[in-house]
């Protein structure tokens, strides 16, 4: 068993990761309970695998169990469906010490950590991520949202949970394309802020499925990015560098109309993409562009942006909310570790792009 901390003095929390956890999920969750209700939010697809388990695992603890489980996919992630749930939880007469429990990947635990902060101004909130994207991103740090038809993420809050249980056991039953696109995160980890891990996965990118890899890189993830959150935990400074690969990974998922792309796809092309504009500027050599290159590639994931959505892009990225008049802010690599914010022209994306 691995224990993390995030520290942010009241809000401070703890990351466990056991494989198996799932089975005995009660008595981990029992401890950070205010009162006996809970209500397990989650989607069709994770209920059928994990609800019953997880259920049977709080019953067994006297824990008075809900389940709300919404449809899979994006489409949840909606103020209606948030209205659903949380008339759920005064139906069930869940109580401003109630607890909801996130069990699923990145689109559930936004969804109910949002319904969580809302709920009676906020209740307390429990994420057991099962995909690895939400493994090593989503679930920790306390980004919570629902979309508009507009806008992506765009209602929202900062709400920490009370405890992230990781079971890297669940990851045996994602699809394959789904844990690629969880690795494209886990590879921009080390290169933003750690060549060590970098090196460490060139090493081991092809044994990742062995159980102690699986715990050694969510753990050396979810460090990396508790130690960020810690420092900025509202995302007003050095929290922008997990942007990286994410200003370009943006412009493509919205020009796929999100459905072309997962996230973590995307976001692969668009660290190569970046680190390439890096390169250009003299700030990386092309031998580091290359190994980020390659280490994307031998995960499986498309390194490069398909001709047809070029034009779109360059589109979106005029429209981007962070971009001034005619620059967009990047986070850049400086060297394989370590990247800075820069404003990128729009014809310099334009060049890298073409
Ligand atoms: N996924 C980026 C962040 O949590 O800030």
């Amino acid at each position: 068993m691995e224990k993390l901390s995030v520290r942010l003095g009241d809000r401070s929390y703890k990351i466990i990761i056991k494989p198996g956890i799932i089975e005995d999920i009660g008595s981990f969750v029992k401890p950070v309970l205010e009162d006996n209700k809970v209500m397990i939010v989650t989607d069709e697809n994770v209920n059928m695998v994990y609800g019953q388990t997880t259920k049977k695992s709080l019953d067994q603890q006297g824990i008075e169990t809900y389940l709300g489980v919404v449809s899979p996919g994006e489409s949840s992630k909606t103020l209606s469906v948030a209205e659903h749930l949380l008339e759920e939880c005064l139906n069930k007469g869940l109580k401003r010490t109630s607890t909801i429990i996130a069990l699923g990947g990145g689109v559930v635990g936004d969804l109910a950590g949002f319904v969580a902060a809302t709920y009676m101004r906020g209740i307390n909130y429990v994420q057991i991520p099962t995909t690895l994207l939400a493994q090593v991103d989503s679930s920790i740090g306390g980004k919570v949202a629902v979309n508009l038809t507009q806008a992506k993420n765009i209602v929202g809050t900062f709400y920490q949970p009370k405890l992230v249980l990781i079971d890297p056991n669940t990851l045996s039953s994602l699809p394959e394309r789904e844990f690629r696109a969880g690795m494209s995160e886990v590879i921009k980890y080390g290169v933003i802020r750690d060549e060590e891990f970098f090196h460490w996965l060139e090493k081991n990118i092809d044994h990742l499925k062995d159980i102690r890899n699986l715990i050694y890189i969510i753990k050396k993830s979810c460090q990396i990015k508790a130690r960020i959150v810690e420092r900025d935990e509202e995302d007003r400074g050095i929290r922008a560098i997990l942007n990286f690969g994410h200003t370009i990974g943006h412009a493509l998922e919205a020009a796929g109309r999100y459905s072309v792309f997962k996230h973590g796809e995307a976001v692969a092309i668009g660290q190569v993409m970046e680190s390439k504009i890096a390169c250009n500027r003299g700030l990386i050599t092309q031998d580091v562009v290359d190994r980020i290159d390659n280490l994307l590639k031998k995960a499986g994931l498309e390194t490069e942006i398909p001709e047809s959505f070029k034009e779109e892009i360059l589109k979106n990225m005029k429209n981007d909310k962070k971009s001034t008049v005619d620059s967009n802010y990047f986070v850049l690599p400086i060297i394989l570790g370590k990247v800075d914010l820069f404003p990128v022209s729009m014809r310099e994306i334009r060049e890298n792009i073409f």
